[in-house]
């Protein structure tokens, strides 16, 4: 039921007309529809702001979405923003991976430059291959600089994907993450105020940041699709005579190195023994 139709029948069923009944009956139903509204926002109307490098955000931000109800979701390397975002008691949401434990750089961005409205409700998840909720104390941090409150935060385990590190693990985690979504939505639903966080963060991806895709490159087997240019989330890569050229302003997502249909791409010498993750979920 809508809230105008709400209004009406609270109405037509308690007020004979033109009586001082009538009258605090009106002032009563409205009472109950401003509850009503504002439960309402509660639920509805989320926006939910994801950043990925292999799938995994946007995989666990389209299942909140799905889980929340009326909710929408929004690339960050994406969206353009026109005017105050969000409303009293709206969700506004980010979803994004835990680098270093810490906030990828583009998520740090956008947020310092989205106006939101300071009495929404405020969520961030960070997925995560081990222990990455310090990216939850940076987000925090961040809002608080903004004058917001980070209402909810968490983090969903899920594929661990750093290869220019080590060998992508724990791939089996996306199929199990459905339980502990569903747990989140419920929390978010009920506009549960819940923080977790940690202290343990670096500013690796901070420092130096034009050295960070110096150590990629193509090899032969390359047969210039255009794929790695083209899911870069930051255009930073271009087809220069059919090989990629990678331009410095990297966000180290490993979209690239991952998605290449030829494994191609390497980051040094260790990636080409290591296997390539994508999630297939989304
Ligand atoms: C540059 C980089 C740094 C990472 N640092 C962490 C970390 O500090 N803690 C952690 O739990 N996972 C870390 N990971 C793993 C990812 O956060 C995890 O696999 C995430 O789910 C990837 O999300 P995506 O598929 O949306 O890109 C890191 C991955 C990358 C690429
Ligand atoms: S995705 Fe791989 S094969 Fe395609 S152009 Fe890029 S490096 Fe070459
Ligand atoms: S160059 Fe590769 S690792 Fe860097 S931001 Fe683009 S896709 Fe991600």
């Amino acid at each position: 039921m809508n809230i105008r139709n709400a209004q009406k029948s609270i109405n037509n069923l308690f007020i004979p007309p033109n009586s001082q009944k009538a009258l605090d009956i009106g002032a009563y139903s409205g009472v109950i529809l401003k509850v009503f509204s504002i439960i309402n926002k509660k639920r509805g109307n989320g926006m939910i702001f994801y950043f990925t490098g292999t799938g995994n955000s946007l995989y666990a931000a389209k299942k909140l979405a799905e889980k929340l109800g009326e909710s929408e979701v929004y690339s960050m390397a994406e969206y353009k923003s026109d005017g105050q975002t969000g409303g009293k008691g709206e969700i506004i949401g980010f979803v994004f991976p835990s680098y270093y434990g810490n906030l990828p750089r583009i998520v740090k961005r956008f947020i310092e430059n989205l106006d939101i409205h300071p009495g929404a409700y405020i969520f961030g998840i960070v997925t995560m291959g081990g222990s990455g909720t310090g990216s939850i104390s940076a987000l925090e941090k961040l809002l608080d600089g903004k004058g917001l409150k980070l209402s909810y935060g968490c983090g969903i385990f899920m594929p661990a994907n750093y290869i220019a590190k080590y060998n992508p693990m724990f791939l089996g985690r996306t199929a199990k993450s459905g339980r502990r979504i569903e747990k989140i939505a419920g929390d978010i639903k009920s506009g549960k105020k819940s923080v977790r966080k940690n202290s343990i963060t670096s500013d690796f991806l901070y420092m130096n940041t034009e050295e960070l895709d110096k150590a990629f490159y193509a090899e032969d087997s390359c047969s210039g699709c255009g794929l790695c240019e083209k899911t870069c989330p930051v255009g930073n890569i271009r087809l220069e005579k059919n090989r990629p050229r990678w331009l410095g302003n990297c966000e180290h997502c490993m979209a690239c190195i991952h998605r290449c249909p030829q494994k191609a791409i390497q980051y040094g010498e260790k990636t080409k023994k290591r296997r390539r993750y994508y999630n297939t979920e989304v």
